[in-house]
């Protein structure tokens, strides 16, 4: 039977992986009307994966005797200055999901809930590889601006050529 802490804290983490879920649908229709559809490809996939986290809580309160206890879902914003942008939201907001992933394993710990940290190891594997996937879509990102750049360096350079 799952105690009442990490019940709680457990549909507070369904919460938080549906608001991922929305955050990341949002940013898929974000790129779709930016005209770029490989990211909001991305960002779809990337939000199902959110929700399928979010019923792997789901399933084991309820395989653990305890309540699923849905809230309301915050909503996210819809625009954003520009693609590093918003990839640099998902690189933080996925440290903040880390974060309270950690907390929900201390509180395992705490609890002597070896169920829920045999469940919960598996969360803490996928976060990492979250926040590389993040980290490596903001350095990508950041080359093409530093390219960018540069190409206008280079123009400011060209442009104080003289005549002869
Ligand atoms: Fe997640
Ligand atoms: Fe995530």
């Amino acid at each position: 039977m799952i105690g009442k802490a990490m019940q709680d804290a457990m549909n507070e983490q369904i919460n938080k992986e549906l608001f991922s879920s929305y955050l990341y649908l949002s940013m898929a229709a974000y790129f779709e009307q930016k005209n770029l559809p490989g990211f909001a490809h991305w960002m779809r996939i990337q939000s199902d994966e959110e929700r399928e986290h979010a019923m792997k809580f789901y399933d084991f309160i309820l395989e653990c005797g305890g309540g699923v206890h849905l809230k309301a879902i915050d909503a996210p914003r819809h625009e954003w200055s520009s693609v590093l942008e918003a990839a640099e939201e998902v690189a933080a907001h996925e440290a903040k999901v880390t974060a309270s992933i950690h907390a929900l394993y201390e509180l395992a710990q705490k609890e002597k809930d070896y169920p829920a940290q045999v469940m919960l190891q598996w969360f803490v594997s996928e976060q990492v590889e979250e926040e590389k996937n993040a980290a490596e879509l903001v350095a990508n990102l950041k080359m093409i601006e530093e390219r960018a750049t540069a190409v206008l360096m280079l123009d400011h350079r060209l442009a104080k050529r003289k005549g002869e």
